[in-house]
């Protein structure tokens, strides 16, 4: 047998790439501002950063320690650390979320290329935001078109995988990712100058908190999990690539401070436009579809704007599946001893047999209902409040009182820089108030108002 060679990131700057390449996606900025905008705005905005504070950013640190503790993937490591133990649930509940988020994202992403095909083709050109909106569902409740994109992109994801946590990805996203940011700027730009978009502004920032519900909050907590990649082990796999000098407190930090900032910024874009323009559309999924291609046909050169945006949504989308699968394909790889390229085709062929299944649910499968929901409307539901929301509790739970926090602390701290008032209060958070709040949010939105 060859020598097992140990595939990783090169740097602390590639670590922040290929981990801020995972957080940031669609869950910025096709998922935040639709879920903004259904839960009311500037009081959600409030809480949302908030979790990303005092629940985000601990469960990043956990998961960065638990993984590179390890150097195991989701399921392996909690063998690994609590031999003969039932954590290894944890990391089976992260494989299944990983099923369940990739087969719905997959649905968008395929969108996205759809967008960019479009733009390509002058195919917003004139066209007010209702017509935009008919443009939007006449293309996602058909089978044939959709269908294909969304393959398009899981081989496009499984090729990536395919090469390994390589150059190319670390590479790629050190460029494409700042490109991306300044491209949001001028959208940004172009729709805080509209006529109206004043009222946008003050949806977004305005809080009324007299209109939250305990579903709302959940979803804020939900949200802040879906965007930032915790809550399933993808952190966790990654933590098993970085190398033991790499200061895990302020990579973290910075990860989710650059989450975050794009998600803000994608609500900047999409809000003040969405007052300004337009009433065709109420929102949901197709939010940002509809917005976007209108505001770029009232920027000078939006054409070409829209291309490139388009094709950076896409390539955003694309560094957050990647880590998804490759929780999937790191499992199957370290704990069936498969090679990476069948584990690949395995985990990516299953993942897109449930993809099907959402995808359709817009057009023929759009009456097939499971609590309500369709497939695609339940896989996006369960993923971000039920399994990431579990995930990020049990992880805590897992590194406040299982892992301890001396073994915490050390890897978390390997050249003993951090000041031990910092390490305490996170290993407080992570102990008892992270757990409390995730516990008490959840029964609150399931057993008060009932799931809906
Ligand atoms: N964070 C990504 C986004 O916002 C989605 C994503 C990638 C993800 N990997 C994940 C979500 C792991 C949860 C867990 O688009």
């Amino acid at each position: 047998m060859a020598i097992v060679q140990k595939d990783g990131f090169s740097s602390k700057f590639g670590v922040i790439a290929a981990a801020a390449g995972s957080a940031v996606g669609l869950g910025n900025i096709w998922r935040f501002p639709y879920i903004t905008g259904e839960n009311g705005g500037g009081a959600f905005l409030i809480l949302y950063v908030f979790f990303v504070i005092v629940i985000g950013v601990p469960v990043m640190m956990s998961e960065f320690v638990i993984g590179r503790r390890s150097e195991s993937n989701a399921l392996g490591s909690f063998r690994k650390l609590a031999p003969g133990t039932p954590w290894w649930l944890i990391g089976l509940m992260g494989i299944i979320a990983a099923f369940v988020i990739l087969s719905f994202y997959s649905t968008v992403s395929g969108w996205t290329l759809e967008y960019v095909f479009q733009s390509i083709n002058q195919g917003f050109t004139g066209k007010s935001m209702n017509q935009l909106n008919i443009d939007f569902v006449t293309f996602t409740s058909g089978s044939f078109r959709p269908l294909l994109w969304q393959m398009i992109f899981m081989l496009l994801t499984a090729a990536v995988v395919m090469c390994g946590v390589q150059k190319g990805i670390e590479k790629a996203t050190k460029i494409l990712m700042p490109m991306l940011l300044v491209l949001i700027i001028a959208v940004c730009i172009r729709s805080v100058t509209l006529t109206g978009a004043s009222e946008g502004l003050r949806f977004l920032f305005e809080p009324h908190f007299e209109k939250l519900t305990f579903k709302a909050v959940l979803m804020a907590l939900g949200q802040a999990a879906f965007s930032l990649s915790i809550g399933m082990g993808a952190l966790i796999t990654y933590g098993s690539y970085i190398k033991k000098d790499t200061p895990l407190l302020s990579t973290s930090i910075q990860v989710a401070s650059a989450d975050t900032i794009l998600a803000i910024l994608s609500g900047i874009m999409i809000f003040p436009a969405l007052f300004a323009l337009g009433v065709g559309n109420t929102g949901g999924p197709g939010l940002v579809f509809v917005t976007l291609p209108a505001i770029f046909q009232s920027m000078p050169g939006g054409s070409i704007f829209a291309i490139v945006f388009f094709l950076l949504i896409s390539v955003a989308a694309l560094t957050s599946t990647i880590s998804v699968l490759e929780v999937v394909v790191a499992y199957l790889k370290q704990e069936f001893n498969m090679s990476r390229l069948k584990a690949t085709i395995l985990g990516t062929v299953s993942i897109s047999i449930l993809g099907v299944f959402c995808t359709l649910s817009f057009g023929p499968l759009k009456h097939v209902t499971i609590f309500g929901k369709t497939v695609f409307d339940l896989m996006n539901y369960l993923s971000a409040n039920v399994f990431l929301t579990f995930g990020a509790l049990f992880i805590v739970i897992f590194t406040g009182w299982k892992l301890g926090k001396s073994s915490f602390v050390d890897e978390l701290n390997q050249s003993g820089k951090i000041n031990p008032i910092v390490t305490n209060v996170i290993v407080f958070i992570i102990k008892f108030i992270a757990p409390l709040a995730i516990a008490a949010i959840a029964i609150g939105a399931f057993f008060i108002e009932g799931l809906t």
